[in-house]
């Protein structure tokens, strides 16, 4: 239950390494269930979620091990308990993603419902709908998912379009369940998500027949076998997408290395229409702001549109814009819970539906905060390096799932922030 101490107002400077991803890690820690063998994955960050799946991973059979490199190394050689318990899924949803390799793998399995979490309800019906297309029979039993395929998985043409577009996991476990399926897939709507892509240059890597990366139909010949693999993983585009947020709050200059643009040009672009230059430098940029913040209209949307993990961030920066903006959130409709901690901050927004409604205020005020889930309290600490006075932040887990010890990468750049363990 560590609390954040952040002083404010800051301004940052220098250098900052984004680190591996974490959304593109955890479907690949999964993916190695797939290929009986050691596997190496390099660049996994050390981030609560990442230890969470490797907690799963070890209960299901495997052993997992950090070398002294940082690598995870994955023994899946033995799969002999293909159930994902409760008390390990409810606290990382990513966790869902271990269901189409068990089944592909040990042609059964038995997975808690994840439940919904702080951003909204997060049914996993597209996920049940594609394993059933490929042949799974597939029943709920006290709040698990029992599937099973005693003949093994048969390719098919999927659907996966949902109210909200595509899934991002659910593509994940139908693309790792198809791999081993008997004859061809074809993914319709899939997600095109870097992550995804990731995945799938992984599996291939492993030896599975996958075309059409990238796109959003993707088609899986399904192969007898996968092999253990060495693979790194992307950068965290979220992580430097939060840093660029950082530099821009902030007004000053920072490198960020380690960092693909190409991943990012949704929140580039909104960032070069606000006053912010971002400038491509070698596996990296600079990002700075000058002059005021502007106005923005925000609606997210699956890859390659505006990132809703980014949303709570650029709301951050646009609370003190000058002029109105509009943020509207088209990918989880509730996720919504940092708009009144940032109105305890003294920002100005109003939420209407599935939209808040910014009015750029001239200075944010720290307060008391709670941080309420992963991206929220990431825009919280950027509000807080904005804010004049120290802003405390309550239930600081939440963004070591998705940052790692933040206040050692922020401090060294003229951050002040301090951890106070209670
Ligand atoms: C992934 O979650 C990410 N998590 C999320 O990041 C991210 O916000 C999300 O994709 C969208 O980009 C990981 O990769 C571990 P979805 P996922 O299935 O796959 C609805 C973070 O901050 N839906 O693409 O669970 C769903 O409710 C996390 O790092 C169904 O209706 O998201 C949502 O409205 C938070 N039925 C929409 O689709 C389904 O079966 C998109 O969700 C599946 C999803």
């Amino acid at each position: 239950m560590d609390i954040f101490h952040i002083e404010g107002p800051v301004t940052l400077a220098g250098t900052v390494t984004v680190n591996g991803s974490k959304n593109a890690s955890l479907p690949i820690m999964a993916a190695t269930i797939l290929a009986p063998g050691k596997s190496t994955l390099r660049s996994v960050p050390h981030l609560s979620d990442i230890s969470v799946c490797a907690e799963l991973l070890k209960r299901l059979g495997c052993k997992l091990t950090r070398n002294t490199n940082g690598d995870v190394c994955i023994d899946s050689t033995t799969i002999d308990n293909p159930i994902g318990e409760y008390e390990i899924v409810r606290r990382m949803r990513a966790g869902i993603c271990i269901l189409g390799p068990l089944l592909a793998r040990c042609h059964t399995a038995k997975v808690s419902l994840p439940g919904g979490c702080a951003i909204g309800v997060r049914p996993v019906d597209i996920h049940l709908r594609g394993l059933t297309e490929l042949g799974a029979q597939i029943r709920m039993e006290n709040g698990y998912i029992v599937a099973e395929a005693p003949n093994g998985l048969k390719g098919k043409e999927i659907f996966m379009g949902g109210t909200f577009g595509s899934t991002v996991l659910g593509t994940a476990n139908i693309l790792m369940a198809a791999t081993l399926a008997k004859g061809k897939t074809v993914i319709e709507s899939a997600a095109c998500e870097p992550e995804i892509v990731d995945l799938a240059n992984c599996l291939n890597k492993m030896g599975a027949k996958i075309t059409g990366i990238g796109s959003p139909r993707l088609i899986v010949e399904g192969v007898d076998q996968l092999q253990p693999v060495e693979y790194q993983v992307i950068p965290d585009r979220i992580e430097a997408g939060t840093f660029m947020v950082a530099a821009a709050i902030t007004a000053e200059e920072l490198k960020i290395k380690n960092c693909r643009l190409p991943d990012m040009m949704a929140v580039v672009d909104k960032l070069r229409n606000i006053g912010v230059t971002v400038d491509a430098e070698n596996n990296g940029c600079v990002v700075a702001r000058t002059g005021s913040i502007g106005t923005a209209d925000i609606t997210t949307q699956p890859f390659p549109g505006f990132p809703t993990d980014l949303q709570a961030q650029l709301m951050a920066l646009l609370a003190l814009a000058r002029g109105n903006s509009v943020i509207i959130e088209k990918v989880f409709p509730d996720r919504f819970m940092h708009v009144a901690e940032l109105n305890r901050m003294a920002a100005n927004l109003r939420k209407e539906g599935p939209a808040v409604i910014v009015a750029g205020v001239e200075k944010l005020i720290a307060a008391p905060v709670m941080a309420s889930d992963l991206r929220a309290s990431a825009a919280l600490v950027l509000a807080a390096l904005a804010a004049e006075g120290t802003t405390t932040i309550n239930r600081v887990y939440h963004i070591d799932r998705g940052y790692e010890k933040i206040e050692r990468r922020l401090n060294p750049l003229g951050a002040k922030i301090t951890r106070q363990s209670v």
